[in-house]
């Protein structure tokens, strides 16, 4: 962190000193104050829920400029990975900060793709599940559950197992995702295939049965790798904190992943490409095309609690740059598989349309994020709906990884604990039970 020469000056109305506090500068963003001494000083805390305006940690991996619609992993524009780069060398580049070059490519598919088969064991445990579970409430269970079976890569501390332990997870993450799929469904599970790419592989473990020879379409496979492409990382969201915050502790980067999973799940995060869906869905059965005025009033009714799913970002206060590759793909994708009249596409087009002209979403600076096409593209290639999260997960995890290995490794790490301000009731005395 390179100290800035201006400093800011804390000062009270009732008199009290004022406080020095330093501002540290990164290469690219807004400086930060450095208020760690503050309590100890003045023996007060910050107040900022939501973390509106609190940097939790200094990063080298993901830069997002939310007003101008910019993406960076370890500097390189989303725009120019998408398009000149896979998903693994996307991974290596988070992972490790450089591009890999064409032999270290090699080996690392080399050592992801030799990674791909889960213990033989995790079938039994997946069989416990119900099997209308939610994919998320599976997938949460088998992450957490791979720290009971590769307990030789959970310490945190030791490099070597959390090199083994990055391996392992974005390796066995696509195996996890279409394990829990075919339970779902009541097929066999489909043994990985390492000499398919990693996107190649997934679609066919999930798509794939025993009885039939499968080629993934080489289109889908594309965007299927897209999709994790885009979703790799993107800096301190939720999930991500989660995850820096669960390994703080110490714990093992399965717990750590496990809990980024947990968080994922949620509507407002991950949850949104699924929700989006849905919301579509309804609209659809109301009547379609027809009915966005009644929808769009709806949003608009603060009462209604109805939000438009796939829209609004607590960064991008413009177009989310990975909703546009995505916008892309998703014609693409519709294209090679001749569904350019799907009604459902044709409904996210028109809501967007009247959305990206509406005052109160242009007022709000809400645009369409990445979900709001990643669902229809997902959908066409034929995924259910509720497996979205969980392919958002899989792809995900190698941020979280990336993000949780970057705080072990920072020599100012400490274990994750916000303090409060607290508002209820003042120091009392227990009444007997008759009394109460
Ligand atoms: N539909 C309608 N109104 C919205 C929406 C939306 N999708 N998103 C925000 N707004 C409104 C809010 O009601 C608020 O209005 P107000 O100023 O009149 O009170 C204003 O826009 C600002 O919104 P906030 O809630 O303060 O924005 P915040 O940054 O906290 O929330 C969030 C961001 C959670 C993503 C929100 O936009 C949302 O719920 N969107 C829908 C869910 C979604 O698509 N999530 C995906 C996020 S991307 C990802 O995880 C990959």
């Amino acid at each position: 962190m390179t100290p800035s020469e201006v400093k800011a000056t804390l000062a009270f109305s009732d008199g009290s000193p004022t406080m020095e506090l330093p501002i540290y500068k990164g290469s690219i963003g807004p400086d930060v104050i450095d208020i760690r001494k503050l309590y100890a000083q003045t023996g007060k805390f910050t107040y900022d829920p939501g973390f509106l305006s609190t940097a939790s940690c200094n990063s080298t991996i993901t830069y997002i400029d939310g007003d101008k619609g910019e993406l960076l992993y370890r500097g390189y524009p989303i725009e120019q990975l998408a398009v000149s780069c896979d998903y693994l060398e996307t991974c290596y580049l988070l992972l490790h900060g450089e591009l890999p070059n064409a032999s270290q490519k090699a080996d690392f598919e080399h050592r992801v793709m030799h990674h791909t088969m889960v213990h033989e064991q995790m079938q039994h445990f997946l069989r416990g599940f119900r099997r209308d579970a939610h994919p998320m409430a599976v997938m949460t269970g088998l992450v957490g559950a791979m720290s009971a079976f590769y307990h030789d890569s959970t310490d945190i501390n030791n490099p070597e197992h959390r090199e083994i332990a990055a391996i392992r997870l974005i390796a066995k993450m696509p195996t996890l995702v279409a394990m829990a799929y075919k339970y779902t469904i009541g097929q066999p599970y489909i043994y990985p295939k390492n000499d398919l790419s990693y996107a190649g592989n997934f679609m066919r473990m999930m798509f794939a049965t025993p009885c039939e020879d499968y080629h993934p379409n080489e289109v889908l496979v594309r965007a299927m790798d897209r999709i994790f492409t885009l979703h790799a990382d993107h800096e301190q969201n939720a999930s991500t904190s989660t995850v820096r915050l669960c390994g703080s502790s110490g714990t093992n980067p399965f717990a750590a992943i496990a809990a980024g999973v947990a968080c994922l799940w949620g509507p407002a995060h991950g949850g949104a490409n699924e929700a989006c869906l849905n919301m579509l869905a309804d609209i659809q059965n109301q009547g379609g095309v027809a009915k966005i005025g009644e929808f769009i009033k709806q949003v608009k009714d603060k009462n209604s609690g109805v939000k438009l799913m796939g829209f609004g970002h607590r960064v991008y206060k413009n177009y989310d740059p990975r909703a546009k590759l995505m916008r892309e793909t998703c014609h693409e994708v519709l294209g090679e598989l001749g569904l350019q009249n799907d009604p459902m596409f044709k409904l996210a087009m028109e809501l967007e349309k009247i959305a990206l002209e509406d005052e109160y979403f242009v007022a709000r600076k809400l645009y369409p994020n990445v979900d709001f096409y990643s669902g229809i593209v997902q959908r066409a290639i034929g995924i259910p709906v509720p497996l979205f999260t969980a392919i958002f997960a899989l792809a995900r995890t190698v941020g979280w990884i990336a993000q949780l290995n970057e705080m072990i490794g920072d020599p100012e790490y400490k274990i994750g604990r916000p303090r409060q301000l607290f508002v209820g009731a003042v120091s009392r005395d227990v009444k007997p039970i008759g009394q109460r």
